[in-house]
């Protein structure tokens, strides 16, 4: 008996499965009611007495190898199917990662800076939190000047000196007081005025504005500059008009309408029914900025313009909500690709 269990167990040993159906023989054969363990089990009756303790544990651990055997072959065939299902189509496409795009106001004000590079503008940026100084002062907005209300200002409740700059003409002074003259820049940058958010209105947007300063420039500079601008950024399809206006820091000052890209200059909400949309505000810098900044007013002069990017962007791709720039909606944001 002793040596059957021997040739059993190398039996066993050598058993091989792949299949989960041989591993389910295996268990029938071996480990089954009517199997080999059991039925080795039962030839402990016909042991001597003496005997039976000794033969006891070998039956034990036949039982327990056979046991081993059985999960170690259950093992391999699950990995086995592991495997086996792993028969993965490696020509189907990828799960798709969604891609950010960029935001329009970022597409939009990246194309007017490219505009004006090409023109030999320099980009200059500058603080959002200004002083009285850069905001309003030397731009010849001296205190109580009826001009300051036209831009509804937030102040820092912490000095009242400070407040958050409502027109990137702030960058300007601080590049004119630099003194490196001839001056071409360009200055992006957010903006904040104290308005009730409406479709047409909001507490923050985006401004451009250019300043260039060199000896003899003219009025006919600043109109051609512009109206490279206003065919790179819109095409051909539109008129462009200058109506005189008024800025307490330029001298003479025009405002530039282009006919309304949405009616096509027939008449609509967009435009107000007049056919023509007001795009950005313009002039000759006013003396007193100069000398204010340290410049010789004799000497040099200079132009300077001032464009909000959400209009530009609105009218480009008629856009007839304001706030849909600041509510971050995935659904409108994704319509934009830098192709545009
Ligand atoms: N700073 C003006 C504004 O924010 C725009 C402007 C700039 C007008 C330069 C004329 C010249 O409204």
């Amino acid at each position: 008996m002793v040596q059957k269990i021997e040739e059993y167990k190398n039996e066993i040993k050598n058993f091989v499965a792949q299949k989960s159906e041989e591993v389910e023989n295996f268990r029938i054969k071996y480990l089954g009611s009517k199997g080999l363990v059991k039925e080795v089990m039962a030839e402990m009756k016909n042991v001597a007495a003496d005997k039976k303790r000794e033969f006891g544990q070998l039956l034990n651990e036949f039982k327990i190898y056979t046991e081993a055997k059985y999960e170690e072959l259950k093992a391999a065939t699950t990995n086995g199917q592991v495997t086996t299902t792993n028969e993965i189509d490696l020509s189907l496409p990828g799960d798709p990662l969604p891609l950010g795009s960029r935001h329009p106001i970022s597409l939009v004000r990246n194309q007017i800076v490219s505009i004006f590079q090409r023109l030999g503008f320099a980009v200059a940026e500058g603080p959002e939190i200004e002083d009285d100084w850069h905001n309003f002062t030397a731009l010849n907005l001296p205190e109580n000047h009826p001009a300051r209300d036209m831009q509804d200002t937030f102040y820092i409740s912490q000095n009242p000196d400070w407040l958050l700059r409502t027109h990137t003409s702030s960058v300007q002074v601080r590049e004119m007081e630099k003194g490196i003259l001839p001056l071409r820049i360009i200055c992006p940058g957010r903006v904040y005025r104290n308005e009730t958010i409406s479709a047409r209105a909001h507490c923050f947007f985006h401004q451009v504005e250019g300043l260039y300063i060199a000896e003899n420039v003219s009025f006919a500079d600043l109109k051609q500059t512009l109206y490279f601008f206003v065919k790179e950024m819109f095409g051909e399809n539109f008129k462009v008009r200058f109506r005189p206006s008024y800025f307490p820091f330029t001298e003479p000052s025009a405002e530039m309408d282009i006919s309304c890209l949405i009616c096509g200059g027939k008449g609509c909400n967009v435009c107000k029914h007049t056919g023509w949309v007001e795009i950005l505000g313009c002039g000759m810098v006013h003396p007193n900025l100069l000398d204010n900044c340290g410049i010789d007013s004799n000497k040099y002069t200079g132009f300077a313009f001032g464009m909000g990017i959400e209009r530009i962007t609105m009218l480009k791709y008629q856009i007839k909500d304001l706030r849909l720039f600041s509510e971050n909606d995935v659904r409108f944001l994704k319509q934009f690709t830098s192709a545009m």
